[in-house]
């Protein structure tokens, strides 16, 4: 990588000046004044007492001579680096003939699995859902991309109340006689589970008889008692069958499509561990185990007698069975931590990627299973949270009448939107285009965003063909293609320089190729998407100054094409990555 070759000469320099220190480059802040920068001059001087400008200059005037780099020293006391064209030139070589363009893959591969997805079964997706497969499947391609071994595994909610309430629902409706020998069999079909689901989940907050009787109903099922529980497999299969649809056209792959129900069979494995341990106690009936910490659990003074309790920083004991035996979503998390590492051995990271908002819940999962040892200590538990989709007026972005938007509205409301666009620009419309150009819109306007901040829908900045979006990223590419078709050219070896915006290609190049490690440590998808867009415009900018395919000079043309090609294969990679598709046209 290039700055192991720039802070090894910096170093040697410095060296040769006399000072054993370790001292090294970032890219510049002024790109116009040089490509890189060396800031180490400061804090070494003022650790040895010395001048920084005096010893700018001695490092520089040391740095052995070579045709890649020039060094000046500039007020107060920065090295600027600038790029030779030959250095340049070497580079545009390098990364068009390199498989993974200029793109160095970890020695340190880890084995990780990925939790996202989530779906829960029986109920409609909605926009809640909407982020954690676009992210997670975006960062399982980029460890995947830098050696990493990933496990994807969606993780679907198909244990908790909401099957209790939808069996009970879909009994009172009449829908489930025949499963009690009172009738004729009926297909339970996705409408049905729709209306069922969001009736029993209104009625269960003002019916407490209701609620306790649909309490029973998920123990049944948890038990695996019958009917209750074949009828359960029957939900779960037409609702999973619509979930994939969903996640398929959002493009999101999972290796494995486990669910809390698959955790069933390592509860009480979970619980014996943790029991043994003495981190349990029984607490109103139910089985808890404290995780707070301390400064945790402040309690908040009461001002009137009659006032709940309210805490500071609130961490409540994680539930693992209630009061009824019934297991919730904390015990089906830590047994399936448990699954995960008796299934596959040496998992380095198990990661979440689901809402900011579940904070509290990972939390407490995670303590558990450190304080009982279901997870090793080496392994890293990670909850990567995401901030809230919002509508134009900052708040959760709902319907008009102020319900949840279901997922399917939002990718109808992206493929019709982007069907118009396609009309508008003379293009013949077909769905899978649209939907190429939709979703694909949709995910850069959700990831050039930092993974923890919440962001704003705004369908018309998204579907932009120019600015930082998805669909200006597309037109890039399928315009270097129409461009290559033209020439008929296929393969390219030689690369040169000519002018002024191949340079600045080339550069950008550089922070793209960058930009995979920041992303990976900071887990999100930011850093490529903005580099991905600097490149596509940079490209734009060689594009409307240079007419490649009128080129007479031969050997300038064909060096053009080499560009062409490399700019699609940087695009095409970081697309990729960002599981954005590249529609035939747009
Ligand atoms: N089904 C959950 C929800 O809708 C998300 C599941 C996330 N993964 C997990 N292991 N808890 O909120």
């Amino acid at each position: 990588m290039i700055f192991d070759e720039l802070n090894l000469l910096l170093t040697n320099g410095a060296k040769k000046a006399g000072y054993n220190e370790n001292i090294s480059a970032t890219f510049s802040n002024l790109p116009k004044a040089s490509d890189f920068q060396c800031n180490d001059c400061f804090a070494l001087a003022k650790k040895l007492g010395k001048n920084p400008f005096e010893m700018a200059e001695e490092i520089v005037k040391n740095i052995d001579k070579n045709d890649n780099y020039i060094f000046e020293v500039a007020r107060p006391a920065f090295i600027n680096i600038k790029l030779t064209d030959e250095k340049l030139k070497k580079l545009g070589q390098e990364f068009l003939l390199d498989k993974r363009g200029g793109v160095p893959c970890h020695k340190d591969k880890k084995k990780v699995l990925l939790d996202y997805g989530g779906a829960n079964v029986a109920k409609a997706l909605h926009v809640g859902h909407l982020r954690s497969p676009i992210i997670g499947e975006s960062l399982k391609r980029l460890y995947r991309f830098l050696g990493d071994e990933v496990i994807a595994d969606v993780h679907l909610g198909d244990w908790g109340l909401q099957m209790g309430l939808t069996e009970l629902q879909l009994f009172l409706d009449g829908n489930l006689d025949y499963y009690f020998n009172q009738g004729e069999e009926k297909e339970i079909t996705l409408a049905m589970l729709n209306e069922a689901y969001p009736k029993a989940s209104a009625r269960k907050n003002t019916d407490a008889k209701f609620k306790e009787e649909a309490d029973e109903w998920t123990l049944k099922i948890q038990k695996k008692e019958e009917p209750y529980y074949t009828i359960y497999k029957k939900i779960r299969e037409v609702s999973v069958k619509e979930i994939k649809k969903h996640y398929s056209e959002l493009g999101a792959e999972f290796d494995l499509w486990f669910g809390e129900s698959d955790a069933q069979d390592y509860i009480d494995e979970a619980i014996k561990i943790i029991e043994d341990k003495g981190l349990s106690r029984l607490s109103d009936g139910a089985l808890v185990v404290d995780v707070a910490i301390e400064g945790e659990n402040i309690p908040i003074p009461k001002t009137s007698d009659d006032e709940v309790q309210r805490y500071k920083n609130p961490m409540p004991p994680a539930i693992l069975k209630k009061y009824n035996g019934g297991v919730l979503y904390a015990t089906t998390d830590i047994a399936t931590i448990l699954m995960r590492n008796q299934m596959f051995k040496d998992l380095d990271r198990i990661e979440y990627i689901v809402d900011l908002r579940q904070k509290n819940h990972f939390t407490q999962v995670f303590r558990v299973c450190k304080m009982s040892g279901i997870s090793p200590e080496k392994q890293e538990l990670l909850h990567i949270g995401y901030g809230t989709m919002n509508g134009k007026d900052g708040k959760p972005f709902k319907t008009r009448s102020g319900d949840t938007i279901k997922l399917e509205d939002i990718i109808d409301l992206l493929v019709n939107r982007a069907g118009e666009k396609l009309k508008s620009n003379g293009v013949k419309y077909n769905r899978s285009l649209a939907l190429a150009i939709g979703v694909g819109a949709m995910k850069f306007g959700d990831l050039i965003n930092n993974v923890d901040k919440d962001y704003v829908f705004d369908i018309d900045k998204f579907l932009s063909f120019e600015g930082k979006t998805g669909p200006y990223l597309q037109y890039t590419a399928v315009r270097i293609n129409s461009i290559l078709n033209k020439t008929g050219v296929t393969e390219a070896k030689d690369f040169a320089i000519y002018n002024e915006e191949t340079k600045d290609i080339i550069k950008n190049i550089l922070k793209l190729n960058s930009s995979y490690e920041i992303c990976y440590t900071n887990k999100t998808l930011s850093p490529l998407c903005l580099a991905s867009y600097n490149l596509a415009s940079a490209f734009s900018t060689f594009y409307n100054n240079v007419n490649v395919i009128n080129e007479k000079d031969e050997k300038k043309k064909q060096s053009y094409i080499a560009l062409l090609m490399l700019v699609k294969k940087k695009l095409c990679q970081a697309l990729d990555i960002l599981a954005i598709d590249i529609p035939e046209k747009m």
